[in-house]
């Protein structure tokens, strides 16, 4: 009986390092092919709840006067953000376009369900 449950143990650790050996050979780490729907799927689930789980620290307090604000953030977006975004945060740009994921249509669903934490939180920190 003991030896039949080492003999086990031996053969899942064999089939183990043959499926090891054989992703590490097939792995392909370049950057140019999109990623599949199965990667992206958990990429994205992780990511949001990475997301939902940082973002619970208080939110700043709302800027005194909204419109140089607006006008200060309408600057900074383009300097660091239209670049990938475009512009108007609505129509990614060739290089926004080549990364993945895919850059986001800031006015998509996608975006818009994120809560006021999240965004700020994304925005702050930036997505690794
Ligand atoms: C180098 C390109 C690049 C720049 C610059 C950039 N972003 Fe993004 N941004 C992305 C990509 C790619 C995504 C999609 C990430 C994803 O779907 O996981 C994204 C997603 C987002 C999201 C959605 C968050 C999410 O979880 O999908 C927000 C909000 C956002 N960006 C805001 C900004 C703001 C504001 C700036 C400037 C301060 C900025 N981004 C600058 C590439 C960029």
């Amino acid at each position: 009986m003991r030896h039949k449950a080492g003999l086990i143990v031996a053969v899942v650790i064999v089939l183990i390092t043959i499926a090891g050996a054989y992703a590490v050979m097939h792995v392909n780490i370049s950057a140019l092919p999109e990623p599949g729907p199965f990667e992206t799927s958990i990429a994205t689930k992780a990511k949001d709840w990475y997301i939902s789980r940082a973002a619970r620290g208080p939110l700043p307090p709302a800027p005194t006067n909204a419109s140089s604000s607006v006008s200060a953030g309408e600057t900074l977006f383009g300097m660091g953000c239209a670049t990938c975004h475009g512009q108007d945060g609505h129509k990614p740009t060739p290089i926004g376009n080549a990364m993945y994921p895919r850059v986001l249509d800031l006015g998509s669903p996608e975006v818009q369900e994120m809560s006021d934490r999240e965004l700020f939180w994304v925005i702050k920190n930036g997505i690794r």
